[in-house]
């Protein structure tokens, strides 16, 4: 199998990214949806032939929501053949506590545009939440499941990591995953999995998340934003980030430990 190794665009994010310098977030913008999702699937493929060249193995934890589903694709059909599928393990970074097979839930989105199209080992593959379970449960579970993962990061190994990348979504709010703005999530230390409840507004409440420590500890952190909605939130977000101070904003403290991309299409990104 020929491994994918990007075009050879040689940008600097690619260089930096390649280098595995830890730098400010690196900023990628793409003209519309289609050429972001692409640029992303390629991405994805390239840290996937990294990982597993380098480790044996791509461990992610996929993002939720809709933004992702079109990169998902992308992975599934230009990258069937150049992608070490059978030595990759999908993670999530937070899911809605419906059913697996409920059209609310972001593993039933990675199901039907990635994993069921590819030769990934089902062993491999670990949805947070199963149904019929309180998110509590579901959230022990996924904490404890990463903990034998990640033996050496969750004893707090000088230099370890957790997954070798985790994508992530933008809410118009300034949350990703399920970390919104003024939850007690944001601040947690030391469960790398929690029950929460999204806003009033959001389409599923009970949810189950990643908190911080998991996602700084990850080798790279991708996130992904497209649409206007999006601009008001990254502006910000970049801001804080920037500006060095705490930051307030869910979306400004998410950090890689090696690096942190942002990929985003002209009408997300902050002009
Ligand atoms: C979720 C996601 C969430 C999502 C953002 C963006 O479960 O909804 O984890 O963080 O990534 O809300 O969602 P869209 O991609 O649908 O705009």
């Amino acid at each position: 199998m020929r491994c994918w190794r990007g075009r050879g665009t040689g940008g600097a994010s690619d260089s930096a990214h390649r280098a595995g310098t830890v730098v400010h977030p690196l900023i990628e913008t793409h003209p519309d949806p289609e050429s972001l999702s692409e640029a992303v699937a390629d991405r994805i493929a390239e840290l996937a032939c990294d990982a597993v060249e380098a480790r044996g193995v791509f461990a992610i934890a996929l993002a939720g929501g809709g933004t992702p589903r079109r990169a998902y694709e992308l992975l599934a059909t230009r990258h069937r053949h150049d992608v070490p599928w059978e030595r990759v393990e999908a993670f999530f970074g937070d899911e809605r506590c419906v059913p697996p097979d409920d059209r609310d839930s972001n593993f039933a989105m990675a199901w039907s545009t990635l994993l069921s199209h590819v030769p990934i080992v089902s062993e491999r593959v670990h949805p947070v939440y199963l149904g019929g379970e309180t998110p509590e449960v579901a959230a022990a579970r996924c904490d404890a499941l990463l903990r034998r993962r990640f033996p050496e990061a969750a004893e707090g190994a000088a230099d370890a990591r957790t997954f070798d990348l985790v994508l992530l979504g933008a809410g118009a709010d300034g949350h990703t995953a399920s970390l919104f703005p003024g939850s007690r999530a944001l601040l947690e230390r030391a469960r790398w999995a929690l029950a929460v409840e999204a806003p009033p507004e959001s389409a599923v409440r009970h949810r189950v998340t990643l908190t911080p420590p998991p996602i700084e500890l990850a080798r790279t952190v991708l996130v992904v934003a497209a649409g206007a909605s999006k601009h008001g939130a990254i502006a910000a977000a970049l801001a804080e980030a920037r500006a060095g101070g705490p930051p307030t904003l869910p979306l400004a403290r998410v950090r890689g430990a090696d690096s942190t991309h942002w990929m985003l299409d002209r009408a997300a990104a902050d002009e």
